[in-house]
């Protein structure tokens, strides 16, 4: 791996949590990646891990306090804000979150965090039940919303290894997104500025003004990639049905449909404009002719006849309006025959790109935090088959190849 860390100033603030024995680590991986790093500590993180450790391991004392009690001399929080190319807080507890996302600047850590112009990490640790309590949810949306990066160790992970949420990424792992923010430094993705649409979730097709037809589809994977594309610099709006997932990224526009034909309107709109779509939807293959105005009753001697029509095949109609230089790209999810089907569907869709997942393989599909996918491109005879990952990576490998093309 190049040193993408090599000479960058980082401040890593290390809070009072039971995982910051495990800082201890990052930051031998961030000297060791070339990093010249000053340590920042709440007081309570003392008493979790010793500063003499720390200062050991990054060559320099640690700042604690805002004075060193016994000389006098004062640690200029300003300076050290503009000192750093990145500030990483691992482990980030809920106190100090809450302090961030509100300005309550009551030690170095927080007052350092406010000065600060780079870009800054968050990797959040805190049990279960503190993680998912709705105060906490909050701040980390502010912060989200502040342009921090949080970092999370990915669903599927948590759920292979039945970790509870709350539980501070691996310091290698946090390394990674260090190393990659600096790579996006000094080499931009292709994606930046390109604008994104992409279809997420089901779609509800009415029967009567209380029921409706629909499938299992949760958007987990098309928000995955809508944030994957938006965090690469792409301009992200997300076509969606009703769906109780959020974009992490707070620039993803979200435009919210409801049926088939309400979301092949809202595609049609935007399409002309966009340099990539990605048809991540499970449209439903028909809608009702006539959805009746009031409650159908049971009473009667027959059931009521529903009459179904096709809705449109919104990639189909993409794939149409499609001008030159514009990728489109689809899912396929099959249950039989699967490769003939997928390379089938691009061809008849006219897609550039399309994605393979099979009910067949355990932990891809629906509802999952997993998948795994095969992804067909035009014009390449050869399929690039991935293995069972968090949707959130098999989104950034589905990136890196939709890179390629504007690469
Ligand atoms: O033909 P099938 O529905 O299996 O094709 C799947 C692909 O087509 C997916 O990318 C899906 O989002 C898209 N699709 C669509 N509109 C439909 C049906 C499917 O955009 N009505």
């Amino acid at each position: 791996m190049e040193k993408y860390l090599a000479g960058k100033h980082i401040v890593l603030g290390i809070t009072g949590g039971i995982a910051a024995y495990k800082s201890a680590m990052l930051l031998r991986l961030m000297i060791k990646a070339g990093a010249e790093v000053q340590v920042v500590m709440t007081p309570s993180a003392k008493e979790f891990i010793t500063p003499v450790t720390l200062s050991a391991l990054s060559g320099k004392p640690v700042v604690s306090e805002f004075f060193t009690a016994n000389s006098g001399e004062w640690h200029s929080h300003v300076d050290l804000g503009l000192w750093a190319d990145a500030m990483v807080i691992a482990p980030a507890t809920a106190c100090t979150i809450g302090k961030m996302a509100n300005g309550v600047a009551d030690n170095m850590l927080v007052t350092t965090y406010l000065s600060s112009k780079a870009r800054v990490f968050v990797a959040p640790a805190m049990d279960l039940d503190m993680m998912a309590h709705p105060s906490t949810v909050e701040n980390l949306r502010r912060l989200r919303s502040y342009g921090n990066i949080i970092i999370e160790p990915a669903e599927g992970e948590l759920a292979s290894h039945l970790i509870g949420k709350g539980r501070m990424e691996e310091p290698e792992n946090i390394l990674k997104v260090l190393e990659d923010y600096f790579r996006r430094q000094v080499s931009p993705s292709p994606l930046t500025g390109k604008k994104v649409l992409v279809t997420a979730g089901p779609t509800r097709e009415k029967i009567d003004p209380v029921r409706y037809i629909s499938n299992y589809s949760t958007g987990k994977m098309a928000y995955a990639i809508s944030d994957e594309l938006a965090s690469r610099g792409a301009d992200v709006t997300v076509v969606s049905g009703p769906v109780s997932v959020n974009a992490s990224e707070p620039s993803v526009e979200v435009i919210g449909v409801e049926s088939g034909r309400e979301m092949a309107a809202a595609c049609e709109a935007r399409f002309r404009d966009a340099d990539i779509a990605v048809m991540c939807a499970a449209v439903a293959d028909y809608t009702v002719e006539n959805p009746s105005e009031v409650k159908l009753k049971r009473e009667g001697n027959l059931p009521p006849e529903i009459k179904l029509v096709k809705n449109p095949d919104i990639a189909r109609m993409l794939g149409e309006m499609k001008a030159p230089g514009q990728m489109l790209v689809g899912f396929a999810l099959e249950t039989d025959n699967e490769a003939d089907n997928a390379l089938d569907k691009m061809e008849r869709k006219n897609l550039d790109m399309i994605v393979l997942n099979s009910l067949r393989d355990k932990g891809a599909g629906f509802a999952t935090d997993t998948n795994k996918v095969t992804v067909f491109t035009r014009g390449n005879a050869v399929a690039e088959e991935f293995p069972l990952k968090s949707k959130r990576e098999v989104a950034a490998d589905l990136a890196d190849i939709i890179e390629r093309r504007f690469g």
